[in-house]
């Protein structure tokens, strides 16, 4: 079959296959791939991998074939992938926090065959090709009227950014907001502030031609950070600052701001992701002495079986915003025009149609 496969370099090859589905996994054909910003940082290294890699890890498609055991889900099914893997029965996912699994990070398996060789999963989906083989608890099965297009980029940029926004910091109506970066990961933390009822929404970015999409998703201001200081210029829309920050660059400077910017008592979500060894710094007493804070965000904190459906559901009522975010569709060939163009701020997602 076809995909890419990141070896040091990135390979579009023919010369790939993966396995059938073991005891409660599944096989998915994949309709549709959102190239997200994690994907750019395998290839210059900021997320470090062991290759060869089958790169991608939002995606959607439709079920092959599933293995013993598998009773929630049956070939000819649409389904959402979700990049968790969570085991379903240990305490974290028993309370609702399956990102707290332990089954969900550093299993990185090797279903798939590259050249002969056996090839790692990214992010357990590795959805840059057109076969993957996932667990069953990462196929969440939706309407089959919902575009997979669309669909596909429920799986990371909305999971995260919407469940930064919904299941972590928790924004609520007449909240202040503001959201540094509007790539697809802050467009829907944009969003879901708006569905949140969140008052004022800020977005900044410093890439100027985000403003009008930002605000086609709910922003209700909008900051170039290339141009001008963002704190100053948050101040001057909000001089008490914002209940809750969200950092979905992955920069430490912009960390900073984010913190910077918070108004007494609120929370600065951090969803961007720096080199596993950047450090960040803040004042300590800009946390004491006025109750904010810091908190990491891994994936939302989603549940992915509750957080998928209300968002297909919101969709479908015309009160989500999907099909907007992809900007356009490529081939599995032009992954690297795809890597471009987000580089130039031309998309807000590309999607790749294996
Ligand atoms: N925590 C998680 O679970 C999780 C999941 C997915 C992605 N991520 C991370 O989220 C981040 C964003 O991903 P994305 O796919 O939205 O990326 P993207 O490339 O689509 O968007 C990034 C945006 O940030 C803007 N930007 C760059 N520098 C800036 C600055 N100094 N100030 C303000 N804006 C700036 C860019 O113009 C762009 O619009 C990445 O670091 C990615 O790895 C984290
Ligand atoms: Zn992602
Ligand atoms: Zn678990």
């Amino acid at each position: 079959m076809k995909g890419v496969v990141w070896n040091g370099k990135i390979d579009v090859t023919e010369d790939l296959e993966a396995r059938g589905p073991g005891a409660n996994e599944v096989s998915v054909r994949i309709a549709a791939a959102g190239v997200c910003h994690s994907d750019v940082s395998v290839i210059d290294g900021t997320i470090p991998f062991p290759t060869p890699l089958v790169m991608g890890h939002e995606g959607a498609g439709v079920v092959e074939e599933v293995g013993s055991g598998v009773t929630k889900v049956k070939p000819g099914d649409h389904v959402v992938l979700v990049t968790l893997g969570h085991c379903g029965q240990c305490d974290a996912c028993e309370s609702g926090h399956p990102t707290h699994c332990r089954d969900t990070f550093g299993k990185t398996s090797q279903p798939f065959t590259y050249k002969g060789e056996p090839a790692y999963m990214f992010a357990n989906t590795s959805v840059f090709a057109e076969h993957t083989v996932v667990k069953e608890s990462q196929a969440v099965v939706i309407d089959p009227a919902v575009p997979l297009e669309a669909a596909s980029l429920i799986g990371c940029g909305v999971l995260t950014g919407a469940g930064a926004v919904w299941n972590r910091a928790k924004v609520g109506r007449g909240d202040t907001v503001a959201v540094f970066g509007v790539g697809g990961i802050g467009l829907n933390a944009v969003q879901a502030a708006w569905i949140a009822g969140a008052v004022r929404i800020v977005a900044v970015d410093a890439n100027p031609a985000k403003e009008a999409i930002a605000r086609d998703f709910g922003a209700t201001d909008f900051v170039d950070a290339r141009a001008t200081d963002a704190v100053a210029a948050i101040k001057q829309i909000l001089p008490d600052g914002v209940d809750h920050s969200f950092e979905c660059v992955g920069h430490p400077t912009v960390l900073r701001q984010a913190v910077d910017i918070l108004a007494w008592g609120g929370n600065c979500i951090i969803i961007g992701v720096p080199p596993p060894t950047a450090e960040a710094s803040f004042r300590v007493a800009a946390l004491t002495h006025i109750d904010r804070g810091i908190l990491g965000s891994r994936y939302g904190s989603a549940r992915p079986h509750v957080d998928v459906p209300i968002v297909i559901d919101l969709y479908r009522q015309g009160r989500f915003k999907l099909d907007e975010l992809v900007t356009r569709t490529y081939p599995l060939e032009e992954v690297e025009t795809v890597f471009a163009d987000m580089a130039d701020g031309k998309v807000a997602r590309g999607v790749l149609i294996p």
